[in-house]
């Protein structure tokens, strides 16, 4: 019997550059992690580590090296994947200033920046921020809008969300419910809101990558339309 693999291709949040935010510790983790989505069937990963002024001040140049570094390891290990260097950038004071000094920034393609927002408070001011943002010719890529518990059932605010021009990116362990019932409950609803663009790991772990092969991550897949692989 042919091997089962994802119809998602590429994965567009991944913490597995190693050594520099809270994902892979070191090559080995990471190597193994990428044994692991590669038989999963991905054939594309962005590596997209965090850049947060106040836990991991990275910043492209910081990151460079590093990745370059991987992706020799990657070679020599003979595994066979494309990966490219991207960022998750936390909306801070130092986020907003790069935008409005114009520092370059680690973009997919089509200019598209993947942002994530506190956990904790819901922002003052993100729609003007998104909006500001955009005006300087950038797209947006919000990271698990199911995580941000001011949002749990506010449909309203997706809508509003998806209608200043962000894609929403999920993640696909909400639909296992890996990070609590809550998150389960809202990817559940954007689903069935058809709410979702984007569907990644944001994986972080080794232990994780089991993880893909869960039954119910198939049985969802075969179900759900997602604009990933225009990122292949
Ligand atoms: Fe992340």
């Amino acid at each position: 019997m042919a091997k089962k693999v994802l119809n998602i291709k590429v994965d567009l949040h991944t913490h597995l550059l190693p050594g520099v935010d809270d994902g892979a510790k070191n090559r080995e983790e990471a190597l193994a992690m990428l044994r692991g989505m590669t038989d999963a069937g991905i054939q594309h990963l962005y590596l997209t580590p965090h850049i947060r002024s106040s836990h991991f001040p990275n910043t492209p140049a910081s990151l460079l090296p590093v990745f370059e570094g991987f992706q020799q390891a990657v070679a020599q290990a003979g595994i066979d994947v494309r990966l490219d260097l991207c960022a998750e950038y936390y909306m801070d004071a130092a986020f907003q200033t790069a935008i409005q000094a114009e520092t370059p920034l680690l973009c997919f393609p089509g200019n598209y920046l993947l942002v994530e927002i506190s956990m904790h408070q819901e922002p003052l001011f993100l729609f003007e921020t998104l909006f500001d943002i955009q005006n300087r010719g950038y797209k947006l890529i919000l990271a698990h809008p199911e995580r941000y518990p001011f949002y749990w059932k506010k449909m309203e605010i997706y809508h509003k969300l998806r209608h200043a021009g962000c894609l929403l990116q999920v993640n696909l362990f909400s639909f296992i419910g890996y990070y609590g019932k809550e998150v389960k409950a809202t990817v559940e609803l954007l689903h069935k809101n058809r709410l979702i663009d984007l569907i990644a790991t944001d994986i972080h772990h080794v232990n994780q990558v089991e993880l893909l092969s869960d039954g119910a991550i198939w049985k969802l897949l075969d179900t759900i339309e997602v604009k990933n692989n225009q990122f292949l």
